[in-house]
């Protein structure tokens, strides 16, 4: 069943003070130092600055991280109790900031607050010798926070307080070049309130809707809505749970992250084949979609580019809509808890999420739940 819906939505809040897209991630970790050599040498992103001890903080380690235009920070606590600790002891390694790049920092958390948001960060300008760095915060969903960063007045790596990372050890990149959409997980009868909040707090749109008859399985059902800023650099599908035979995969995601947080992260390149095949040289595991899958591809998208024989190689799915296609695979869990993994996706004019592949993609992530004791 189609449920797309158009949407239209007249609270442009931020429109005084718009997103112009995501800044960084921001993952805190349990070892900071082991996610970055994972995030170099498994994903290819390149080492560009640090903060620690040996810069003068005294109570966390900061990794940045790059890849085409995706910037990861991958931060750990040096002491039993701060927010970090509490975050990684609660939920495990998981994205705690979602920064997105504004104009005008105090604007978007002024509006943000009058709009309903809950204060994370006040206003605060850094400095040092490369300029000025702005920020401000708000949550959202679970203890996910977006902080508004505005670095156009910096000419620095990073920000204040983080010095170049230069280690000696550096494996190139793999073709990854932007984050494409991030998904978070809510609990039962959450998504609409979160979907709200995106409307009232950041003027965001309903892109897409899908409800538990698109998406499920015999056993597992969930439902989705994509939010979008106005311009759709910015998307962020949000799922909850739908009542199925046995339990679903954002079920077993929120048992383990103990709530809501970011489920997976999209990242995109202009090449899938070349990037997955370094991705599987270096270790990273994919979801294995079974091969009769490729039997009925062409009959469901078409005349496409790429080569079926390598796609089946590497599992790689395709979907159709009526812009085009994508390309897309996903990624185990990348921590021992099954909460956060990455998706790799290639669009080719589709500006859809691949909902065609939804079916295959849930039963092999059962087979991957029943495997953990989990369905
Ligand atoms: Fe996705």
């Amino acid at each position: 069943m189609q449920t797309e819906e158009k949407h239209e939505t007249t609270v442009a809040t931020q429109d005084s003070c718009p997103l112009l897209g995501i800044d960084h991630l921001e993952l805190y970790v349990g070892n900071a130092k082991q996610a970055a050599y994972f995030y170099q040498s498994a994903f290819g992103f390149q080492p560009l600055a640090y903060a620690g001890p040996e810069t003068g903080v005294k109570d966390k380690a900061s990794y940045v991280l790059a890849q085409g235009n995706i910037r990861l920070v991958l931060s750990c606590s040096l002491i039993p109790v701060s927010e970090i600790a509490a975050h990684v002891n609660m939920h495990g390694d998981g994205v705690k900031v979602i920064a997105l790049k504004v104009k005008n920092t105090e604007k978007a958390y002024q509006n943000s607050i009058d709009r309903g948001a809950r204060s994370y960060l006040e206003p605060v300008v850094n400095k040092d010798e490369h300029g000025e760095v702005s920020l401000s915060g708000i949550h959202t969903y679970g203890d996910t926070v977006h902080v508004f960063v505005d670095r156009s007045n910096y000419k620095g790596l990073f920000a204040p307080g983080y010095e170049e990372w230069k280690p000696s050890y550096c494996p190139g990149e793999v073709g990854l070049k932007e984050v494409d959409h991030l998904v978070g997980n809510v609990d039962w009868m959450q998504m609409n309130v979160w979907t709200k909040f995106y409307e009232d707090v950041l003027g965001f749109n309903q892109l897409v809707s899908f409800d538990d008859k698109d998406i499920s399985t015999e056993y597992s059902a969930l439902m989705s809505k994509v939010m979008s800023d106005g311009e759709g650099k910015i998307k962020f599908p949000i799922n909850e749970p739908a009542v199925g035979k046995r339990k679903s995969q954002v079920e077993e995601y929120l048992i383990f992250y103990k709530g809501a947080g970011v489920q997976h992260i999209a990242l995109e390149t202009d090449d899938i084949i070349s990037t997955v095949t370094q991705l599987k040289e270096r270790g990273v595991e994919f979801l294995n979609i079974p091969t009769g899958y490729y039997d009925t591809l062409a009959e469901r998208c078409g005349e496409i580019e790429e080569e079926l024989s390598s796609l089946k190689e590497l599992g790689v799915l395709v979907d159709r809509d009526e812009d085009g296609y994508l390309l897309q695979i996903f990624t185990k869990p990348v921590e021992d808890r099954p909460t956060v993994f990455f998706e790799i996706i290639q669009r080719r004019g589709a500006r859809s999420f691949g909902k065609g592949n939804f079916k295959a993609l849930f039963e092999t992530i059962e087979k991957e739940q029943a495997r953990r004791g989990n369905l």
